[in-house]
């Protein structure tokens, strides 16, 4: 039976059963006999994913800030479910456009064939996008957005050397592997695959010494043609870079012939505060990598570039020499056009910063990272993940973040009610007390 704050995710949680419930449980058991060991955290590692040796919730129903599981437990989602529900979980009207795109056209014709809502997110993209980034590949997921940018890059600057940054996650699949940092044991057992292309350097670090890397007697072999930062380290837990570092990365990316990209996969879209996470310094990369809350709750990502930039692809002689089969998918980039209109009419980022005002207001020195990507720093290593059990078990969901694993990441809807936040703090406050005695 519903109940008040039901219908819009407005309410606070309430559980019924112990945390995980039998449903999720008996759920798990299948899951466990048909999935790939390595993907969700069951029993098995749950000690070390979660701080509690029991297996996960499963996801059932949500709605704005609120994740219902299979028991019927209504938990306060703090994540936005890895920051993809921006604008709440099942936007009205990202279902609507969902549902009517879905009996017009389903499915096209990637590069072949384009389709209305394809055409109309590109040219969408551009008028939102910062600076003349107008250019775009429309991709799936994160990682193939990076790899996207990434071969534009080599294509544009021809040479095949990337600078990236230590605690950057960009994804999973190879080639963003490659390039992402967070979590050795994520790397380690591929190591082989991964080509020396790539250089890590530390986030943050000084520009003199990252100039070194792209000319000189020192330069990395092979040579850089692209430098790739996440304006605000996301899963690296939520670290802003020095004031004017983005700055001084265009500044050698400019003297050096190398194409800065910029992945707000994360940041982008209004989550930081700003639309973009270069605007607070008025930085305008070469390409743009977006996803997570692009799609509103569907798979759609992009990376867009300048168009003297995108232009060293050459024209398509017939066949795409990059492309897939959902490429600019109908559906999805008619989603991702109902969540850019939601976001716009809410003033995304100004709502993001009323949301850093109530963290911080509670947290204080110990809040990192800028509008509604935030981390409360623990002081502990390890700590986190086992308050991601703890306030699990009192319906609430935060992951834990950092290379040490000491950060709360809070990267709440923007729909986020008052009430709803201040009640998700105080938890956590409660809970990082209880935990460290
Ligand atoms: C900054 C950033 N880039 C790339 C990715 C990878 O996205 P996906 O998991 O959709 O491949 C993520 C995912 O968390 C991310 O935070």
């Amino acid at each position: 039976m519903s109940e008040p704050g039901d219908e819009d995710g407005r309410a606070l949680p309430a559980l019924k059963t112990e945390i995980p419930g039998p449903e999720s449980v008996a759920l798990i058991d299948v899951l466990a006999r048909h999935e790939s060991p390595g993907v969700t955290a069951r029993r098995g590692r749950a000690n070390e994913a979660r701080g509690l040796d029991r297996d996960p919730i499963v996801w059932e129903r949500s709605r704005g800030s609120n994740v219902w599981d299979a028991d019927g437990n209504r938990y306060l989602d703090l994540t936005s479910g890895f920051g993809v529900a921006l604008i709440g979980h099942g936007h009205p009207r990202v279902v609507e456009t969902v549902h009517q795109q879905s009996e017009l056209l389903m499915h096209a014709m990637g590069d072949v064939y384009p389709n209305p809502p394809r055409i109309r997110l590109m040219e969408r993209l551009a008028e939102r996008a910062a600076g003349d980034l107008s250019q775009c590949i429309l991709t799936s997921g994160g990682a193939e957005a990076v790899e996207a940018a990434l071969k534009t890059a080599t294509l544009s600057s021809g040479r095949p050397g990337v600078l990236a940054f230590e605690g950057s996650y960009h994804g999973l699949s190879y080639g963003a592997l490659a390039v992402s940092h967070y979590k050795e044991s994520f790397r380690a057992p591929f190591m082989g695959q991964l080509g020396p292309h790539v250089i890590h350097r530390p986030y943050g670090e000084d520009l003199t010494r990252l100039e070194a890397l792209l000319a000189g007697p020192e330069a990395h072999e092979p040579a850089i043609g692209a430098i790739l930062v996440e304006p605000i380290l996301g899963r690296g837990g939520q670290v802003s870079p020095p004031a004017g570092w983005l700055t001084g990365l265009r500044s050698l990316a400019d003297r050096h012939g190398a194409v800065l990209i910029f992945d707000e996969i994360y940041t982008g879209l209004g989550r930081c505060g700003d639309w973009w996470g270069g605007d607070a310094e008025g930085v305008v990369p070469d390409v743009v990598c977006v996803g997570k809350a692009l799609g509103g709750g569907m798979p759609i990502s992009a990376a867009i570039a300048r168009p003297q930039i995108m232009a060293a692809w050459g024209q398509s002689q017939g066949e795409a020499i990059h492309t897939s089969t959902f490429l600019g998918h109908p559906v999805t980039s008619a989603a991702a056009l109902a969540a850019l209109d939601v976001l716009e009419e809410m003033d995304a980022p100004k709502r993001a910063r009323a949301i850093e005002a109530q963290v911080r207001e509670r947290f204080r020195d110990r809040v990192r990272g800028r509008g509604a990507m935030l981390g409360v720093e623990t002081g502990s290593p390890g700590l986190a993940a086992r308050l991601t059990g703890r306030l699990l078990s009192e319906g609430i969901l935060v992951l834990p973040g950092g290379v040490d694993g000491d950060i709360v990441g809070l990267t709440p809807p923007l729909v986020i009610t008052d009430e709803q936040l201040d009640w998700g703090l105080g938890a956590i406050d409660r809970a990082i007390e209880a935990e460290r005695g």
